[in-house]
């Protein structure tokens, strides 16, 4: 027997569970990074323009179908007629959420023992302050990054398996606000050291000549995908257990806004502090992990600053990794009848085993690269340049276009208003084609990667 659907307890209970779920790495340790890679205020320029055509609409297109359905991620996309061939927009969207997972998880397990090893203070004696040796040794130990991945998925699994409002929303309600005081906190901070100015620029003063540069649409649109957690039948999911009462376009705009701020705050309190302390913003995924650990012990307090840095993000992975997981719960339970422990239970369990060549990447899985890519990145690179943006495009063809236009525009609470049309079309021509552009912009970067057996080295993660 089907139990009764759970719903959010209220709309700040959605809000804060659906801004956990966007708020992550991708905004803490991704967008300071690749907005480093990237010209800074340029890249920052490009993201909000994706943010606003691309991101929004497809957040609203997910959560009208989502909230219609009041089911999972592949019957969302049967509004018309079970089994139809566009569901495999929606198991897409499974398999990519399965898949960013399994090494999200990874990345969240070096964030959880930075924490332990800040906050036991052996982060600070072990590595002498040589971090780039000491990141290296603990990434290719052939153990530890796998027990931290799976510590990171335990967390993870006990609050799915505490069901929509007692798990995810109670999570989230305590967390969210905690960590967006955190956040400003620690860019407060930053602000007042002497050459703080210089990374303020860094992310404000645009060179305009940067936007001739394609490099730079591609990483700002996998960016907005991956930090807004659009593609991945995030919103369809967390949109099901959405009351009718709340209004689509507010909650999509507050979500956005939400991600997009502690995006940019932490860029405030991440570049004036590498400016002040001399660090390279433009040190990759390392940023985190070796430029900011140096930065933090030259900083005075900075091992108290280090300490609450590594909590925030290791929670906020966590309240993601919460989104990311319920997506397969959701439907197992509801496709399959499942109980939601015994879902949640195999979809960790398989999505652990999935991680583990990506949590061995840089040690015993080291020789297995194409080109320069190992398992990790090459797994980063598909999902997020192509898998998310193609159930993206899939996801805004569907609303756009399979369903009657008036329907759609009443299921996303727009009626006949005229930010409803305007929506509609950038649902139906302007965002599919940007992503499609700039999707075969990738594929011939991809192309050329391959055949001249050269990866850009902004894109990838090299520690040898
Ligand atoms: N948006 C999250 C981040 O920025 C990742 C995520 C994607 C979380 C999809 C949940 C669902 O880290």
């Amino acid at each position: 027997m089907k139990a009764p659907r759970e719903q959010w307890s209220s709309r700040t209970g959605f809000v804060l569970a659906t801004i956990g779920g966007a708020v992550g790495l991708g905004n803490l340790w991704r967008f300071s990074y690749v907005a480093g890679e990237n010209g800074g205020a340029v890249f920052l320029f490009v993201y909000l323009v994706f943010v606003m055509l691309i991101g929004i609409p497809l957040m609203i297109a997910e959560m009208t179908i989502g909230r219609h359905a009041q089911g999972d991620a592949i019957s969302a996309f049967e509004v018309h007629r079970k089994s139809s061939a566009w569901n495999m927009v929606g198991w897409t969207g499974v398999i990519a959420a399965c898949l960013l997972l399994s090494y999200y998880a990874v990345i969240a397990g070096w964030a959880l023992k930075y924490f332990v090893g800040a906050a036991t203070g052996a982060l600070w004696s072990a590595a002498s302050a040589d971090y780039g040796s000491y990141f290296r040794q603990f990434i290719s130990d052939r153990a530890e990054p796998v027990a931290w991945q799976g510590v990171t998925l335990l967390m993870t699994m006990l609050v799915v398996a505490g069901g929509v409002r007692h798990g995810i929303e109670r999570v989230n309600r305590l967390l969210i606000p905690f960590l967006a005081v955190i956040v400003v906190i620690l860019a407060s901070y930053a602000l007042t050291l002497p050459g703080a100015g210089k990374g303020v620029r860094f992310l404000f003063a645009p060179d305009w000549a940067a936007l001739r540069e394609p490099k730079v649409y591609a990483a700002a649109l996998g960016q907005a995908f991956f930090s807004l957690s659009v593609g991945m039948a995030f919103f369809v999911t967390y949109g099901s257990y959405m009351p009718r009462a709340f209004s689509l376009p507010a909650s999509a705009t507050i979500v956005a806004v939400g991600d997009t701020l502690f995006a940019i705050v932490a860029g405030l309190a991440i570049f004036p502090a590498v400016f002040a302390l001399g660090g390279n913003p433009a040190a990759g995924p390392e940023l985190a992990f070796v430029t900011l650990p140096q930065v933090f012990l030259k900083m005075p307090g900075g091992a108290a600053i280090g300490i609450v840095f590594f909590f925030l993000l290791a929670t906020a992975a966590l309240t993601s990794m919460v989104g990311l997981l319920e997506i397969p719960v959701a439907a197992m339970t509801h496709r399959r009848g499942a109980r939601r422990w015994y879902a949640t239970a195999i979809a960790g369990g398989c999505v652990f085993l999935a991680g583990v060549p990506s949590a061995l990447s840089y040690g015993l899985f080291d020789h297995v690269r194409v080109g320069s890519y190992g398992v990790l990145d090459m797994i980063d690179f598909g999902v997020s340049n192509f898998l998310l943006p193609a159930v993206g495009i899939g996801t805004a063809l569907y609303v756009g276009w399979r369903l009657e236009r008036a329907f759609a525009l009443q299921e996303a609470d727009f009626g006949a208003s005229r930010w409803g049309i305007g929506w509609l079309w950038l649902v139906r021509v302007i965002a599919p084609l940007m992503i499609l552009v700039i999707l075969a912009q990738s594929t011939g970067a991809l192309w050329q990667a391959i055949s001249f057996d050269e990866v850009k080295s902004e894109q990838k993660i090299e520690f040898k």
